[in-house]
């Protein structure tokens, strides 16, 4: 089973992902954890060029870095750990490549679409969780400042983080207009609530899905 988080950076996939994946545990469920960019060597050093903020790269330049990443982790770990019926949790998926390069960058939907294709083999996710918040709020969460500069070009923002607001509302839109297109697979869940409540949510809405 394919399990996949999406949402804006800050919304809190790594903290309920890393839930999940000890309650799965101790069910006695074999999973297997990834994050995109990376979870390969080639990959995780396709993650250090797109993150790092001293390179210029141009929105189709993103778009095929973050697909190469994904093609290697798809057919080296992906489809292998799903042969042999693991679980796998993967924080972001082609779902990003949509809200970011597409309704972020501007990127033509149709040609993100073939070339999502490609890298994934065609690998769709049984259930996504999307976890809603305002961008204003993920960033302020994200760095735990009380208040963050709406153009934020602080140092230790990555390249991705330092695109500005206005790129981050756009993702939104995109996730939303996602979620719109795929309600089967993409369950919407409010980033506000506490964690444990989120993670309830999350393991309810699992044992209803897929009872085993
Ligand atoms: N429901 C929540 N309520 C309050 N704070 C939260 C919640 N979920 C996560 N956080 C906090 O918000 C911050 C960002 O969370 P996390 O790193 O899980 O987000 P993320 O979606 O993985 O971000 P990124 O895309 O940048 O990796 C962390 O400090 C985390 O403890
Ligand atoms: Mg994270």
């Amino acid at each position: 089973m394919l399990i996949t988080f999406e949402g804006i950076d800050g919304a809190g996939k790594s903290t309920q992902i890393t839930k999940l994946v000890r309650h799965i545990t101790n069910q006695g469920v074999d999973v297997l954890s990834l994050r995109e960019p990376g979870g390969t060597a080639a990959a995780e050093k396709i993650r250090t060029i797109l993150l790092d903020n001293s390179h210029n790269i141009s929105p189709i330049g993103e778009l095929l870095l973050f697909s190469a990443s994904r093609a290697e982790l798809v057919q080296n770990v992906i489809m292998p750990a799903l042969a042999e019926g693991k679980t796998v949790i993967l924080d972001r998926f082609f779902d990003s490549t949509t809200a970011y390069q597409g309704y972020g960058r501007g990127i033509d939907l149709g040609l993100l679409q073939s070339i999502i294709s490609l890298s994934t083999c065609g690998i769709t996710p049984d259930i996504t969780f999307y976890l809603d918040i305002e961008p204003e709020e993920a960033l302020k969460r994200k760095f735990a400042k009380s208040s963050i500069p709406l153009e934020f070009e602080g140092e230790e923002l990555d390249r991705m983080e330092r695109s500005g607001i206005e790129f981050y509302r756009n993702v939104q839109k995109g996730y939303q207009e996602i979620i719109r297109m795929s309600p089967e697979r993409i369950v919407s869940i409010n980033a506000l609530e506490s964690i444990p409540l989120i993670h309830h949510k999350i393991t309810e809405i699992l044992m209803d899905h897929f009872p085993c």
